[in-house]
């Protein structure tokens, strides 16, 4: 297995809190990693760290065998790390497909659309850029909603248009925050489809996720964070079974 992203040794503090504490995680290339623990176990934190929004305390992140800590977002971004959020962030007064469009960003002013940008314009590079946004909702499953505002959505759409944006930007990691946060039953067969789909095009998916269900059936490897440190790493089979991730989290939920 060769590892995408290496986390060494990663701790951050806030205050007197220790919201991690010498995290150390590797996720294999192509892998769909899943990040489980109880609530306030560190993941979105981990995430921040990893996506740039928060500089470790102590400890690296690494991408591709290049130490990238303290890079800011948008050039991890860049780099080929996008992410959702947990608290879902759409920006008002843009249509969904402009919503999915900021994603490109990234993208946009380089390779031929950039120069197709210096020499038309912006206007075929943005058009370029809206198709290729549509396409990316058709791809998440909504189809048709291009033009609605992000307020007329459902919040599980919301989420799926958060999928789509990460998505516009072409990376090579798309980190998810609870994606199957208040799915339906049918929701999440599709979101399980859709994270497979994403998958399969060569991705790699680290997945921050309360349902177990979900997790166990679509990961194939799962690290396990409570209260700040990982206490287990391993196949879903093996972290079933895994006496300390049961009193720690399994336990307690189901
Ligand atoms: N910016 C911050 N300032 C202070 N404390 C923070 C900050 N961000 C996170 N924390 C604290 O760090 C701990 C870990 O939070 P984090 O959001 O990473 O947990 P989580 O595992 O994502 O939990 P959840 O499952 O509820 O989303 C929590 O106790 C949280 O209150
Ligand atoms: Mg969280």
């Amino acid at each position: 297995m060769t590892a995408l992203l290496h986390v060494d040794g990663v701790s951050r503090r806030f205050g007197g809190y220790l919201a991690l504490n010498n995290a150390s995680c590797e996720i294999g290339e192509g892998d769909i990693h899943a990040l489980i623990g109880p609530n306030g176990a560190g993941k979105t934190t981990l995430f921040n760290v990893v996506s740039g929004l928060l500089r470790p305390t102590v400890g690296k992140v690494s991408f591709k065998g290049r130490d990238y800590t303290g890079l800011k977002p948008d050039r991890v971004l860049t780099m080929g790390i996008a992410r959702n959020f947990q608290q879902v962030r759409l920006v008002r007064g843009l249509s969904v497909v402009e919503n999915v469009m900021i994603g490109a960003h990234a993208r946009i002013n380089r390779g031929i659309l950039g120069n197709a940008a210096e020499f038309f314009g912006f206007s075929i590079a943005e058009k370029a850029a809206r198709e290729k946004a549509r396409a990316m909702l058709d791809f998440v499953g909504m189809a048709g909603k291009s033009d609605l505002q992000p307020d007329e959505l459902t919040l599980v759409d919301q989420r799926r248009l958060e999928i789509a944006r990460a998505l516009t930007s072409e990376p090579q990691l798309l980190l998810l925050d609870e994606p199957a946060a208040g799915m339906n039953p049918t929701e999440l067969l599709e979101l399980s489809a859709l994270i497979k789909r994403i998958r399969k095009q060569g991705l790699t998916v680290l997945l921050v996720e309360h349902h177990m269900r979900l997790v166990m059936s679509i990961a194939d490897f799962i690290t396990v964070l409570s209260a700040g440190s990982i206490i287990a790493a391993g196949t879903p089979a093996v972290i079933q079974r895994d006496p300390a991730v049961i009193s720690a989290y399994l336990g307690a939920r189901e």
